[in-house]
């Protein structure tokens, strides 16, 4: 693998794309900057190294346009205290305004460049758009593995212009991931929540012949219980619900435990003070919505985990930003955090969790990467990996 160790960067414009998408609180305030912390080894060696370092990654999904509340300003300001150096901000990601700003840096300096996706070329991978970003610098560092599974131009696109190589943190989830899923210890028990069903249901069905028992809770159980034939509610229910039905079936045909919610917290609504009762899954109420798993269930994931050599955990199990329906989420990081297994924490907002319950040191491996995480799981290609190694085809990688 050709990383940036293996490159001279000493004098030279470095371009680093990074995963800086960070979550904000109301308040506009970073509430994780766990990804920016993970970052800073790369970003350390080029400085030590004597590069120009341009530092670019995107922020939310502004579609293109110019959202200032998803200015990356706070995640120049968050590296420059982390790191205690200086460090600049420009409030473009291409063009001469930045072309000048970036011919007047100087060895060691680093500068943090506007949020990419306030271009709209930015997801669709536009070459002119790649071709720009590229000119600003020398040498291409990806150091982005939480949006490796995006084909974006500042992650494929770049690499046709640049000598491009991996950051270190690029490297040591692509290592630690590789070295974990290539051959992992059984039963190997998936746990899953959050909402995003769509993209986990392709997911789940490729991790089919590699695992032994897939656990649902959080949002996406609503779609899976109702495609179980159970009423739930005022639930939000993907439209993907043919999908939820046919992976079930196919555990079933692989001979998989597939386990949903035997209970569930329900609420009437969500306003901050809303209290929230367990029911059994056939019980829910026509005007609830489910917010969280009931204890029965707790004691039943918890029962599975315990039994797993392997566990690998994305998505919360309920609305886990209320307090009052965090319960679910709690516990499970609780007893993720104390099994003797190999853990593993995919990405985004379930490694902020671990995080800030201060059990991030208790799992074997906390990735910063959440689709990216699944993706690799699943044993797809990450289009920004596949970049990197066909632009070093005949390099030694
Ligand atoms: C993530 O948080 O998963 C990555 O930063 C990618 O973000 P996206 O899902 O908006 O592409």
């Amino acid at each position: 693998r050709l990383t940036v160790r293996d490159i001279d960067v000493k004098n030279k414009r470095v371009l680093v794309r990074v995963d800086f998408n960070v979550p904000l609180g109301t308040d506009g305030r970073i509430t994780d900057d766990g990804r920016i912390r993970a970052a800073i080894p790369t970003i350390d060696y080029l400085v030590e190294n004597g590069a120009k370092v341009i530092i670019m990654s995107h922020m939310g999904r502004p579609d293109g346009k110019v959202v200032p509340s998803l200015s990356l300003r706070v995640t120049a300001d968050r590296l420059s205290e982390l790191m205690r150096h200086p460090v600049q901000f420009v409030n473009e990601c291409v063009g001469q305004k930045v072309e000048e700003v970036v011919s007047g840096l100087n060895d060691g300096d680093i500068l943090v460049l506007e949020n990419l996706r306030f271009h709209a070329e930015e997801e669709e991978n536009a070459p002119v758009f790649a071709e720009k970003l590229a000119r600003l610098g020398e040498v291409f560092v990806d150091d982005a593995f939480g949006t490796a599974h995006r084909a974006h131009a500042s992650i494929v696109g770049v690499t046709k212009f640049l000598p491009a190589v991996a950051g270190l943190l690029l490297e040591k989830e692509l290592v630690s991931l590789g070295h974990i899923l290539e051959k992992p210890a059984r039963p190997f028990c998936v746990l899953f929540g959050g909402a995003k069903i769509a993209d986990k249901v392709k997911l789940l069905e490729n991790v089919m012949d590699k695992v032994d028992t897939i656990l649902v809770g959080g949002g996406m159980a609503a779609t899976f219980l109702k495609a179980d034939n159970y009423e739930v509610g005022k639930s939000i229910v993907d439209e993907k619900i043919d999908l939820a039905a046919k992976l079930m079936a196919k555990a079933k045909k692989y001979n998989i435990k597939f386990v949903l919610p035997k209970d569930v917290v329900v609420t009437g609504d969500l306003t901050p003070d809303a209290r929230g009762i367990c029911v059994p899954v056939d019980k829910i109420p026509p005007l609830g919505r489910v917010v969280d798993i009931g204890l029965l269930t707790i004691n039943l994931f918890t029962k599975e985990l315990e039994r797993a050599k392997t566990v690998f955990w994305n998505g919360p199990m309920g609305i886990y930003e209320m307090p009052q329906f965090a319960e679910g989420t709690k516990t499970m990081a609780d007893v993720i955090s104390r099994l003797h297994a190999t853990t593993i924490i995919g990405g985004g907002s379930t490694a902020e969790i671990v995080d800030e319950l201060k059990l991030a040191d208790k799992m074997s491996f906390v990735s910063t990467g959440g689709g990216s995480s699944m993706l690799f799981l699943s044993g797809e290609k990450l289009p920004g990996v596949e970049a990197l190694l066909k632009k070093n085809e005949k390099a030694a990688v």
